[in-house]
């Protein structure tokens, strides 16, 4: 298994991703800044479409969550930090509403690969 950073990771098989359900990981790669902080991330279906984003609000650099697997609004519509309520479109993490209006989740690349979906950093 290579060390480089860049490299992909496996998340977990394709087949066991279910709708509504996040799956929460830790990125081998580390934070530049503040340095050395672990990164974590989330993976969910987007109606069918896995995507994954760094878990990282944009307004504070805090988690967006409080609850393990916990992301969505009460409507069931846009990723909430639960911190300040914000709200990110899943489809590209656009922040529609709250203090980081305007900015943006950090997409992860992801792929399929031998049934695992995986994931890395953007370059
Ligand atoms: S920390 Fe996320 S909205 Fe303030």
């Amino acid at each position: 298994m290579s060390n480089n950073p860049h490299s992909w990771q496996p998340v977990c098989p394709a087949s066991e991703l279910t709708p509504g359900q996040f799956v929460e990981f830790r990125l081998r790669e580390k934070a530049r800044e503040p340095a050395g902080m672990p990164l974590t991330g989330f993976l969910f279906l987007d109606g069918t479409t896995p995507r994954a984003y760094l878990n990282i609000c944009p307004h504070l650099g805090v988690e967006l969550n409080w609850m393990p697997g916990r992301f969505m609004d009460s409507d069931n519509l846009f990723i909430q930090c639960s911190t300040h309520g914000a709200l990110f479109k899943p489809g590209d993490g656009e922040c529609i509403a709250g203090p980081c209006q305007g900015d943006a989740l950090t997409q992860l690349d992801l792929r399929e690969h031998d049934g695992q979906i995986e994931i890395r950093l953007p370059e």
